[in-house]
């Protein structure tokens, strides 16, 4: 008999972090839910915390953790990382907001044009929800076409055509594993936007190719994560993504990768590690160093829609200083070494521990690409292997993942409740070894 479980977990984290729990029962009272991020309900409330430093956060009942969250994969730098602190304490004092453009914003546009090579012109927006819309409506504009294809469990922030089947689950009419139907993520979504959404499977060839042939007429453009993130992660196989743009180049369907967590995959991107190249690219999180900044980018031809009056895309916010300012500094520091040091680590990380379970026959596991965002889960039986969607929500078992987040948390690491963790470049070898020590003692006490 284990001598974890669901209760007693959450019951010691509520007592580890009291003063979030109260925190959150006083935010109740004026925001719907105690904070404004539904995705930070972790457990039975969130943890509040007061600061960041490097590798760890402290929080508001002053425990310092190991944050294996990092605003969700946004801070590849760590906390208060001197490059992007001073960058940003050195502008300020000369005025932080302009309708003018600033000449950062060309500077950051070079930075991402010279790395991601299918980039060759750039927009900025303050998130990455912001410019997912505007990739689709580029995609609508440049083709002359309505219908969007997304993948079951694949997230593109919250806009109405896009919270569509990121988050099924076996108890959603989602239709069959061979014709998967749009689900809303949320009340409120128009029929129109269920209408116009057209649902693929991860890493199913037949269907994907069946699927957008059946709708090319209307297909516009296919938004996809290489590897899925916050629909739960799942990673594409080499050749489904080279069938895929080789089928919506045939078909004059716009391929847009949104790399919004896989930018930290590489120095150009995880189409780099693909060796694939979108027509469209979504960029956000590490682009803007921890400020709020989304980017969408492409080739000089898609990208033209947006030139030639065809196409409008405003926002008072759009490309702010700060923002370009922190996002310069980040990526600056993200050289290739920063970049191999992250992914070593990850390696390191799933090696050890997948190699460590195989030898017992343990259902837990780590998954992922192999770069800086990777996920643990307990699995319903050893050796199971997530190519979909659809295997998430059946090969994993959700309640003991759950208690590995809460227990990771009581014992000193910030992760995310749904099993997915990210690397900080602060982070030593000893931090990773302390990690991966935590986990096995965590999965020990489950199984004995
Ligand atoms: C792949 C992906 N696309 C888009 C978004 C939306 O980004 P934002 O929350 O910055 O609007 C996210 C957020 O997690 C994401 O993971």
């Amino acid at each position: 008999m284990s001598k974890l479980s669901l209760e007693k977990s959450v019951k010691d984290f509520s007592t580890k972090f009291a003063v979030s729990a109260e925190m959150t029962r006083h935010g109740k009272r004026l925001i719907p839910g105690g904070y404004s991020r539904n995705s930070f309900n972790f457990g039975p409330h969130a943890v509040f915390v007061s600061n960041g430093d490097g590798s760890h956060i402290v929080t508001v009942d002053g425990h310092r953790l190991l944050d294996l969250n990092n605003n969700f994969t946004v801070n590849v730098l760590g906390h208060n990382h001197p490059a992007i602190t001073s960058a940003l304490i050195d502008a300020i004092p000369s005025g932080i907001s302009f309708g003018n453009p600033s000449p950062m914003e060309l500077q950051l546009a070079q930075i991402l044009v010279d790395r991601i090579p299918s980039v060759e012109k750039v927009q900025f927006s303050c998130s990455a929800t912001e410019s997912c819309m505007s990739a689709i409506r580029i995609a609508r504009a440049f083709t002359g076409r309505t219908k969007i294809a997304k993948f079951e469990g694949g997230y593109h922030g919250f806009s109405d055509p896009l919270h569509i089947s990121s988050h099924t689950g076996p108890d959603d009419e989602g239709g069959t594993d061979a014709d998967p139907q749009p689900i809303r993520d949320s009340g409120g979504i128009p029929q129109a936007d269920i209408d116009n959404a057209v649902i693929l499977t991860q890493n199913d060839r037949e269907g994907t190719e069946r699927i957008l042939r059946a709708h090319a007429a209307e297909i516009a453009g296919v938004i996809v994560e290489l590897q899925s993130g916050a629909g739960g992660l799942v990673v594409l196989d080499q050749g489904f993504v080279e069938m895929l743009r080789e089928i919506t180049s045939e078909l004059g369907i716009i391929l847009i990768f949104d790399e919004t967590i896989s930018l930290r995959a590489g120095f150009h991107g995880l189409q780099g590690v693909y060796g694939v190249s979108p027509d469209l690219t979504v960029m956000g999180k590490i682009i803007g160093g921890g400020m709020p900044l989304g980017a969408v980018g492409g080739s000089k031809d898609v990208m033209s829609v947006l030139e030639n009056g065809t196409v409008t895309i405003s926002g008072t916010h759009h490309g702010h200083k700060l923002a370009l300012v922190a996002g310069i500094a980040c990526l600056t520091a993200m050289d290739e070494d920063a970049f191999t040091r992250l992914n070593t680590q990850a390696q390191r990380i799933q090696t050890e521990l997948n190699e460590w379970s195989t030898a017992r026959n343990s259902p837990f596991a780590i998954y992922g690409k192999g770069f800086s965002h990777l996920a643990y889960g307990y699995l319903n039986h050893p050796g199971l292997t997530l190519r979909n969607h659809r295997d998430y929500w059946r090969g994993l078992d959700a309640e003991t993942t759950q208690i590995i987040s809460l227990e990771l948390a009581i014992r000193g690491f910030f992760p995310v409740h749904r099993g997915e963790f990210s690397l900080s470049v602060p982070m030593t070898e000893d931090d990773i070894t302390a990690y991966t020590t935590t986990l096995k003692e965590i999965v020990l006490e489950l199984e004995n």
